[in-house]
């Protein structure tokens, strides 16, 4: 039975085309149940619409299953946590609704989260070797940013993307490619194959901390449009090498920009967080970065970096300890301030 002291959470996730449903006691993660989209495979993107379809389909599923494996009774929980933004507004409300009607219906309070910071605080999941201040490189399939976390209340935007995110650009060249969506993880797979050095592809040149990918988008589909008039099969007969110098490009780039960071604020406590925290060469680069130059580092487990419901988990754990709570009124927003 658990205690009156006791802090259980249920949290859902539905920002874009993942639905998640996490319980959290006393701020260990007890159950973490996703149920992803493949509707929009055929597409070749996230079609907003058939998401929020989606989300109404599996959400009461998904929420009973996190409920079920934590061995948790609605009754028992304490406040019920929500993706608010950002993400694609139509999503966001199933989730807000649902967590709004449950916790009217249980008479307790709710949690409103920020996506973004969610995957930054996932790094507490199971975890206590994460220490104040550290820096976070978030690269997920809409955001890029390098963030300073003070506190779990307290992240601040060192530099963010002025077009594409680092998702993005792996997604559109594995398109351009002919890959399935979302390419990220494919090409990644590919190029474990390939020679990243086969050929080059221009850096973005913006300055501070900030990104930009979108010339290198331009440049992958110049290059292939040139290459393949002389060759037309020359993207099959070198998609490995395409693959592998196309990750090199992005993760050198992400790499660079996370140097100049930690040189600008003195901190070499890091970590990377979101969906391309799960690519293989960034992983290695970051590990290869720490040992030269004696960065503590943070990689979640992969299960972690793409969106799921136990970050947000985590995140409401902390909101709760610090007695941040939202309204009934609270709406979602598809973009969040950062
Ligand atoms: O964090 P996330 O699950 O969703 C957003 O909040 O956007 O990130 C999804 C993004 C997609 O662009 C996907 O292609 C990318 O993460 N991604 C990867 C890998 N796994 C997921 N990109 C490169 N390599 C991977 N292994
Ligand atoms: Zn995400």
């Amino acid at each position: 039975m658990p205690d009156k002291k006791d802090i259980i959470i249920l949290a859902i996730e539905s920002s874009c085309d993942d639905t998640g449903a996490s319980i959290i006691y006393n701020g260990k993660i007890q159950s973490n149940i996703v149920a992803s989209q493949q509707v929009h495979e055929q597409y070749g993107g996230v079609v907003p619409e058939l998401a929020s379809r989606a989300h109404q389909q599996h959400i009461l599923p998904v929420v009973d299953t996190a409920l079920k494996e934590a061995n948790v009774h609605g009754s028992q929980l304490n406040a019920i946590a929500f993706t608010q933004g950002p993400g694609l507004l139509g999503s966001l409300m199933v989730g807000s609704s649902f967590a709004k009607s449950m916790a009217l219906g249980l008479g307790i309070p709710i949690i409103g989260i920020n996506h973004l910071d969610a995957h930054v605080l996932a790094h507490f999941i199971d975890a206590d070797d994460v220490h104040f201040p550290f820096l976070c490189l978030l690269v997920s399939g809409g955001h890029t940013q390098i963030v300073k976390v003070t506190s779990p209340q307290n992240i601040e935007v060192l530099g963010k993307t002025r077009d594409d995110a680092a998702g993005e650009a792996f997604d559109k060249t594995s398109k351009m490619l002919g890959l399935p969506y979302p390419g990220g993880p494919i090409l990644d797979k590919l190029a474990q194959e390939g020679d990243p050095h086969k050929f080059k592809f221009p850096d973005s040149r913006v300055d501070a901390l900030d990104f930009s990918f979108s010339g290198l988008k331009t440049a992958v589909k110049y290059f292939i449009r040139d290459a393949s008039e002389d060759n037309p099969n020359f993207v099959e007969q070198n998609l490995n090498d395409i693959c592998a110098s196309i990750q090199h490009t992005i993760v050198s780039y992400l790499m660079r920009k996370l140097i100049k960071a930690v040189k600008e604020t003195g901190i070499n406590e890091i970590a990377i967080a979101g969906g391309v925290s799960a690519n293989s060469l960034l992983r290695s680069a970051v590990k290869a970065k720490a040992t030269e130059l004696g960065w503590q580092v943070h990689i979640p487990a992969l299960e972690y970096c793409t969106d799921n419901a136990a970050m947000i988990a985590q995140a409401a754990h902390f909101q709760y300890l610090a007695n941040n709570f939202v309204g009934q009124d609270a709406v979602p927003y598809a973009r969040l301030g950062k």
